[in-house]
């Protein structure tokens, strides 16, 4: 009987699972978006049981789409949002507050105070991170200096901690195991990713107990099983990592140097930097990328917060378009911005800025200005954004990328991927299967349990399915120059 490997991806705005067969092809997928929640300007929320109910759904979904029992699934693979965090009581199983999520800037004075008192070289020396609210550990503190009691029951070690792999993990085994895989660990500002492990200065210095941490494991390796009171059958829990590595791993950039940007929520580029961290002079993220077995691989990473989420902020916030993939043809219809810039920084500006003050900006409208120009200004913000970290990237490595591979929803769009060739002047890769954070997971599960030998094996099945050239003649120095006019005005506006 073919066996399948199920993954599940828990995203920011949804939840997904994929089937997947032994040839890595999609065999069935699900998806359900769910709540999002603003209370307060820069707040943004999600429930962590509508996380967990969503993702079960899904689950069945696909199995059912798919025409497969449950017992034909040889493992499970999960890859989340990372950093948001949730916090919940150990025996009830209910979280004390919603999951706080990585957009979320209300920690952002926590982050200056640390700032402030010059503890910025020792937590990028440690964890690899810049300080900002983005990350796991203020928010965690948060939640336990502001819900009632939170705090004393933390101490008495009645409290469980874990970001959304964790969170699902735990839901999976019906509360038998709370762990976390390693790059989620790595997202969370508390763990040293040379030594591997919790870093106690920094539990003392954020006033977290570390009773409430997980255990901290490989991103390939049985976990845990199904509790059988989702599906008909045992399945093992075989693969954890966080979405934005795990596309790294599902886009095959298993060797030094090899770059892949993802167009998610965020957009999010990950450089495998080999086994050994670096720590960026140039604002970049140092992160764990994955470990199989002893193996372990770092990459640098810029953070870029918004991302897809502007094309669903036009559709949403604005209405100017009626789907997200309406954007292509809209944009289409004027050859250029007609001057219009568009930063969107609605939460704060990532890499390579680090501005948690930031928000977004409009610039140069005229009469003249239509819809159409917002939504070519909204596209090329997010191509402007990836070309600002990758020249970063690029610093850091001391290298010319040569090379980007793409993946998430917006790569379905071709004039994106053109804009970004261009103001790259770098050749960008999409390949067939642009699922590459599911089938990342899928792949960290499979290997663990013998479905796939080895990495050369799962690498012979990524496959490009175009290739965007740099055109000639093309307007990227102008729309560098404004660009570059138009974040330095957002800048200077944010308040301190
Ligand atoms: O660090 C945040 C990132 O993991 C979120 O990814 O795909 O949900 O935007 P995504």
């Amino acid at each position: 009987m073919e066996k399948y490997i199920l993954a599940l991806d828990q995203g920011t705005t949804s939840s997904r699972a994929i089937v997947f067969n032994k040839t890595g092809n999609i065999v069935a997928l699900a998806q359900k978006e769910f709540t999002q929640y603003y209370p307060q300007p820069g707040w943004v929320e999600h429930n962590a049981k509508e996380i967990w109910s969503s993702q079960a759904t899904v689950l069945g979904e696909a199995v059912l789409k798919a025409g497969i029992n449950a017992t034909d699934i040889a493992a499970i693979g999960i890859t989340n949002q990372r950093e948001t965090t949730i916090i919940w009581d150990r025996e009830t199983g209910v979280p004390v507050y919603n999951a706080i999520v990585w957009q979320d800037r209300r920690t952002a004075g926590i982050c200056d105070e640390l700032k402030n008192s010059g503890k910025e070289k020792l937590i990028q020396e440690k964890t690899g991170l810049l300080i900002d609210a983005y990350f796991s550990a203020t928010k965690i503190k948060w939640i336990l200096d502001n819900v009632e009691g939170a705090r004393e029951k933390a101490e008495k070690g009645l409290l469980a901690f874990g970001t959304v792999d964790a969170w699902l993990l735990w839901n999976f085994t019906a509360g038998k195991v709370h762990v976390t895989d390693i790059t989620n660990a790595s997202r969370t500002m508390l763990f040293n990713i040379h030594t591997r492990q919790w870093d106690d200065e920094l539990l003392t210095l954020l006033d977290i107990p570390a009773s409430i941490l997980p255990q901290v494991k490989s991103s390939s390796e049985v976990y845990g099983e199904t509790s059988g009171q989702l599906l008909a059958a045992k399945i093992p829990i075989a693969g954890i990592a966080g979405d934005q590595q795990a596309a790294l791993f599902g886009q095959m950039c298993t060797q030094k140097g090899m770059v892949k940007n993802t167009y998610g929520t965020g957009c999010f580029m990950l450089m495998n930097i080999g086994d050994k961290p670096i720590i960026s002079g140039n604002k970049l993220l140092t992160t764990i990328a994955w470990q199989i077995g002893d193996t372990i691989q770092y990459a640098l990473e810029g953070s870029i917060f918004i991302g897809g989420a502007v094309v669903q902020w036009l559709r949403d916030g604005l209405g100017i378009i009626s789907s997200s993939s309406a954007i292509e043809e809209k944009a289409s219809k004027v050859t250029d911005n007609g001057g219009v810039y568009m930063v969107p920084a609605f939460a704060g500006l990532g890499a390579p800025h680090w501005n948690q003050h930031a928000r977004g900006m409009i610039v140069g409208l005229t009469r003249g200005t239509t819809d159409e120009h917002i939504a070519r200004a909204a596209l090329e913000s997010i191509a402007l954004q990836t070309m600002e970290v990758l020249k970063a990237m690029e610093a850091d490595a001391g290298a010319t990328i040569k090379q980007l591979r793409v993946d998430g929803g917006a790569t379905a769009n071709n004039l994106l991927l053109q804009i970004q060739a261009d103001v790259l002047n770098t050749e960008v890769i999409r390949p067939k299967i642009t699922e590459t954070t599911a089938i990342g997971a899928a792949y960290l599960a499979g290997l663990a349990i013998g479905f796939w030998k080895n990495i050369d094996e799962i690498q012979a099945q990524w496959a490009a399915d175009r290739i965007f050239q740099p055109s000639e003649n093309n307007n990227s120095a102008t729309l560098i120059a404004g660009w570059q006019r138009a974040v330095n005005a957002c800048k200077s506006w944010a308040a301190d």
